[in-house]
């Protein structure tokens, strides 16, 4: 209630000076709480209806007692029964398999012992049935969404979004995978059923009892949470038995913050059949993945030809992942910092795993050898063509310039407002917007005023006993995977401005910049150009950080589409 109030009188503050920032009449939090959407419309014909219940629950995860978790549980009470899959016994929600142009419905009860809405991540549905915090439902509340399926055929995944809870519900359990299929898709004979392989994965700290621990203090929240158990489809040391065949497999990032390197343990090359928002237009070849929270791959992964009996592991590679800037001079990563990279398991706390550390993520065994595979095929999909020349803002792109500042994450220098936009995030409605995307060291020097700050947060890390300490003359600099809800968007350059090209080189040829995307790993230093429609739907649509705790701090903004 208190940061209820503290906002509402910086939106009232805000108003009396006349700033850019506007409210909208209709979008005020105390209306819409009693504006919820509680009941379906009779009006709208759906071909498949599904309940979800999010729920507190007991599942086991480690061997010994069960962990208590947040989980959705799922319901076909119309259509197909196969328009849920259960995931394997864990806390994921099950599988949703929708087909394009399918009308959806969704009874969604919130049993948690606190507020939540469903967010259906990389989808383009109304506002309404977007899952925006406001429209949070109390325990005990229903919320009923309805849309029409309108992404091609790709990998999507939901998740809770309530302001300020969507990390440690993340965490928790609150999630699960969203495929799509289509025409097109249909036509290539992608590997499918036992072949076509989800793979969520998570990094989560657990207690010597078994339950989920979160967050220690505001440094693992400035930084974000990294667990040192990485979970498959949430469970631990996993290994999948596979044939001597092509594999279609969907790697999706279900973790607060950690941001996986993905490459063979022999070298072998991954290649990438699709992205975030559906299959690319040709197969693409890389040494190796960057996948930030948020972020699918789909792999196509050939065993033919390897023996039976022996393993092929998928890593996590080693990578550089400096969070300091500029300044930090004599300080330096590998010196006083307790003898590792920052956040290393020797500076940040014994036995954690550290942001760029190697190590396994899962275990393939050939398990059988098997006389057919089908063939990578040469072109995938046609994909909507967006250039320059579509856009309604070639020289004045719309900024989201990302900070860190006063120890607060921030987009344009701002924070989260439920209902709030400033000018620059008014967005006609059926135009096609260039984006800019910035992660600029410069930015958050910000004078005396803001070193300040960051003097008083480092104070915080000392208590942490982690050995920093005076001469700190560097600002905290982080990826960060941005956003954007609504339609999917395009990249169109992606350059480094301003950064250590040394570290750089460690991920740079891990981003797929093709295809349809809905989050983007932004390093530091660089400078992303995006082309994103806005098309059918008018409303407040979200964009932010993807690190969950960054955007629970409110490093997240609205577009206001109209
Ligand atoms: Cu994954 Cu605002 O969402
Ligand atoms: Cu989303
Ligand atoms: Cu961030």
């Amino acid at each position: 209630m208190k940061n209820y109030d503290r906002k509402r009188r910086k939106f009232l503050r805000c108003l009396l000076a006349g700033t850019a920032a506007a409210a909208f009449p209709g979008f005020g939090i105390a209306q819409d709480r009693r504006m919820l959407n509680a009941k379906p419309d009779p009006n709208f014909k759906p071909d498949v209806e599904i309940e979800f219940v999010a729920q507190l629950t007991e599942v086991p995860i480690l061997p010994g007692a069960s962990t208590s978790v947040f989980r959705y549980d799922g319901k076909v009470l119309k259509g197909p029964q196969t328009v849920l899959l259960k995931s394997a016994p864990g806390y994921l929600g099950p599988i949703m398999n929708l087909v394009h142009g399918q009308k959806v419905r969704i009874f969604y009860y919130n049993k948690l012992p606190e507020p939540s809405i469903m967010h259906w991540h990389g989808m383009h549905v109304p506002q309404k049935m977007d899952g925006h915090p406001m429209y949070a439902i109390e325990p005990g509340e229903r919320y009923v969404y309805e849309f029409e399926v309108k992404n091609p055929a790709g990998t999507n995944w939901y998740h809770a979004h309530p302001h300020e809870m969507t990390a440690s519900q993340v965490y928790r359990g609150q999630a699960g995978l969203i495929t799509i299929t289509d025409e097109q898709e249909r036509k290539l004979d992608l590997p499918d059923g036992e072949y076509d392989l989800p793979l969520v994965i998570q990094d989560r700290r657990f207690t010597a009892g078994n339950q989920l621990q979160y967050i220690f203090g505001m440094h693992e929240r400035m930084t974000g949470f990294l667990g040192d158990t990485i979970l498959v489809n949430g469970r631990p040391d996993t290994t999948i038995p596979v044939k001597t065949r092509a594999y279609r497999i969907r790697v999706f990032n279900g973790s607060n913050s950690r941001i996986y390197k993905l490459g063979w343990e022999d070298g072998t090359p991954l290649t990438a059949i699709g992205t975030d928002g559906g299959l690319l237009e040709d197969p693409q070849t890389f040494p190796y993945i960057m996948l930030a929270p948020a972020e699918r791959v789909e792999l196509w992964v050939d065993f033919t030809g390897r023996k039976p009996g022996t393993d092929l592991m998928l890593r996590s590679l080693e990578y550089d992942f400096p969070q300091m800037g500029m300044g930090m001079g004599g300080m330096g990563m590998h010196g006083g910092m307790g003898g590792g990279r920052m956040g290393g398991r020797g500076g940040m706390g014994a036995g954690r795993l550290a942001q760029g550390e190697d190590f396994p993520i899962v275990r393939f065994h050939i398990a059988e050898k098997i006389g057919e595979s089908p063939e990578l095929p040469k072109r995938l999909v046609k994909i909507r063509n967006l250039t320059e020349k579509d856009v309604a803002n070639p020289g004045r792109p719309v900024p989201i310039a990302a900070s860190m500042e006063h120890m607060s994450p921030l987009l344009n220098g701002a924070s989260f407002e439920m209902d709030e936009v400033m000018d620059i995030e008014r967005i006609p409605l059926n135009t096609i917007q260039k984006i800019r995307i910035t992660n600029e060291h410069g930015s958050m020097m910000g004078g005396g005023d803001g070193m300040g700050g960051m003097r008083g947060g480092m104070g915080g890390m000392r208590g942490e006993g982690h050995g920093m300490r005076g001469g700190m003359g560097g600002m905290m600099m982080l990826p960060h995977p941005i956003h954007m809800h609504g339609q999917q968007f395009r990249i169109i350059s992606r350059k480094l401005k301003d950064g250590n090209m040394g570290s750089y080189a460690t991920v740079r040829e891990g981003f797929i910049n093709s295809g349809w995307k809905d989050t983007v790993l932004v390093m530091p230093g660089e400078e992303i150009d995006v082309i994103k429609p806005f098309e059918d739907y008018t409303g407040l649509f979200l964009y932010h950080c993807h690190n969950l705790e960054h955007e629970d701090l409110g490093m997240m903004r609205n577009f206001y589409v109209s």
